[in-house]
């Protein structure tokens, strides 16, 4: 498949648990904005320290500082043939800067309940080493790594609310934007992740 998929939905929905396997199907690399600016907040650059008082508060960081980050992510050799976004773009501002600089094939939209999303983003837990994403119930982490294991600053309760709100105001009108287009592939994402992964590549592959 030629250009780049979208992987969209709300705050917690699967996005990044899916992604591994998309890119195994598709051999697209993963570009995650939230994983882009998480990196610089730890590295304390610029882009970092304005990025994180947004990013602690569950609100969207600006979309000039979010699009020049992508812009610049997509001019580099691996992208040539398309990515696989996660988490971006959220604003139809970024999606119309997207058009310009990249051909987007596919939007696959994860959907799930505003109460199921709470319940997912309070239970993460990360592995900073590997990256792997857990749950304390619904994917608990294997007993050799249960002591790195970490929890983002903004996987709390409040936050997630503001996520969420965010979301709901600013992203989810993308949806329609790109149905019009008739890229969305609608997901239900109120399902196991082997279910969820397994509804993701039986839409890839009418696609691939
Ligand atoms: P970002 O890191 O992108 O966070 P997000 O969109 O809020 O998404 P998450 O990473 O929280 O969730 P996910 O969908 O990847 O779910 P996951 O697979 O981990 O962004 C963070 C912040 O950066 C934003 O708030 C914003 O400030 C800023 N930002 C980033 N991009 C931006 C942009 N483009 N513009 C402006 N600002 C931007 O799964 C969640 C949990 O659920 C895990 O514990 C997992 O194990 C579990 N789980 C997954 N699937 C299932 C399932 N099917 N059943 C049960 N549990 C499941």
């Amino acid at each position: 498949m030629s250009g780049s998929i979208v992987l969209f939905g709300p705050p917690g929905a699967g996005k990044g648990t899916q992604a591994g396997r998309i890119t195994v199907l598709t051999g697209k690399p993963w570009v995650s904005t939230g994983d882009m600016l998480r990196a610089a907040v730890a590295a304390g650059s610029e882009l970092g320290t304005e990025a994180k008082g947004y990013m602690d508060a569950g609100l969207l960081v600006p979309d000039g500082i979010i699009i020049g980050l992508i812009v610049e992510r997509l001019q580099h050799d691996d992208a040539s043939s398309g990515v696989l976004l996660d988490g971006y773009p959220r604003t139809i501002p970024q999606a119309e800067a997207l058009s310009e600089v990249a051909v987007v094939s596919t939007v696959i939209s994860i959907e799930v309940s505003d109460d199921a999303i709470v319940e997912r983003i309070v239970g993460r837990r990360m592995d900073p080493e590997t990256g792997g994403i857990y749950h304390v119930s619904f994917n608990p982490p294997p007993p050799e790594v249960s002591g790195r294991l970490i929890q983002r600053e903004d996987d709390n309760e409040q936050t997630v609310r503001n996520r969420l709100s965010a979301y709901h105001e600013q992203t989810a009108p993308l949806a329609e934007w790109y149905a019009q287009m008739g890229l969305l592939i609608s997901i239900n994402g109120n399902a196991s992740i082997d279910e969820v992964g397994m509804a993701i590549e039986e839409a890839l592959s009418g696609a691939l």
